[in-house]
């Protein structure tokens, strides 16, 4: 059996969307409704169904922590494993985890470690950096790299990251980084700047991670 059922890679981001068209009226909340383009289905976006948006607070998705804040002290050369969350009307956090692509790998190494192509100013002092966590091959959970500290594996065809260079691809077949994603302290939490920055899992170009995004921003809009 191969391994790329292991996180079911063929739930891409788009049929996971246009799969949760008939099931999203009922997790209720606000319905963000646009168009794919004139050949594409409409689809619904839920607030738990979008990607990681400006102002949202990365949460723990570890099951012992999961939905807290994550802190600076949590944080460490190991990867922590953490989800996009935001604040509903009545002030809860709410944990944008209906979408596989939107989990994230956080990391902070020591000062001067990381270093380009990784976009510094999206980082947190140098020290804190947040990437997507789903291989670009396809689609499975990256993983710390036991054997050589401080570089990420993925498992299910031994793709290789450096998450202190932009998480560039150093090994395997992935055909894109890790899309680092950008974020900046507000008080103890870590809270996320923009959209990832470079193409996610699910999207071959550029231009259509691009195109998501606007479609993205005018249904919130
Ligand atoms: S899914 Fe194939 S190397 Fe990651």
């Amino acid at each position: 059996m191969t391994r790329y059922k292991r996180q079911d890679p063929e739930l891409t981001r788009r049929k996971f969307i246009n799969a949760a068209m008939g099931g999203a009226a009922a997790v209720g909340g606000i319905s963000l409704i646009s168009t794919l383009g004139a050949a594409k289905p409409a689809f619904r976006l839920t607030p738990q169904l979008a990607p990681p948006l400006a102002g949202d607070i990365i949460v723990h998705s570890d099951p012992s922590r999961y939905g807290e804040p994550v802190k600076v002290s949590d944080l460490s050369e190991q990867l922590v494993r953490a989800w996009p969350a935001f604040k509903d009307e009545g002030g809860k956090l709410v944990v944008r985890d209906q979408d596989p692509t939107s989990v994230l790998a956080v990391y902070r190494f020591p000062k001067g470690q990381i270093v380009e192509p990784t976009n510094l100013e999206a980082t947190i002092d140098g020290e804190i950096v947040a990437y997507g966590d789903r291989c670009t091959h396809a689609g499975c959970n990256v993983e710390d790299n036991k054997q050589q500290p401080g570089l990420m594996n993925c498992p299910c065809h031994s793709g290789q990251y450096d998450p202190k260079q932009g998480c560039k691809v150093i090994g395997g077949p992935p055909p894109h980084p890790l899309p680092q994603l950008p974020i900046k302290l507000e008080g103890e939490q870590l809270v996320v700047t923009g959209f990832f920055m470079s193409v996610p899992y699910g999207y071959s170009k550029e231009e259509d991670w691009k195109r998501y995004t606007e479609q993205v921003q005018e249904a919130l809009s």
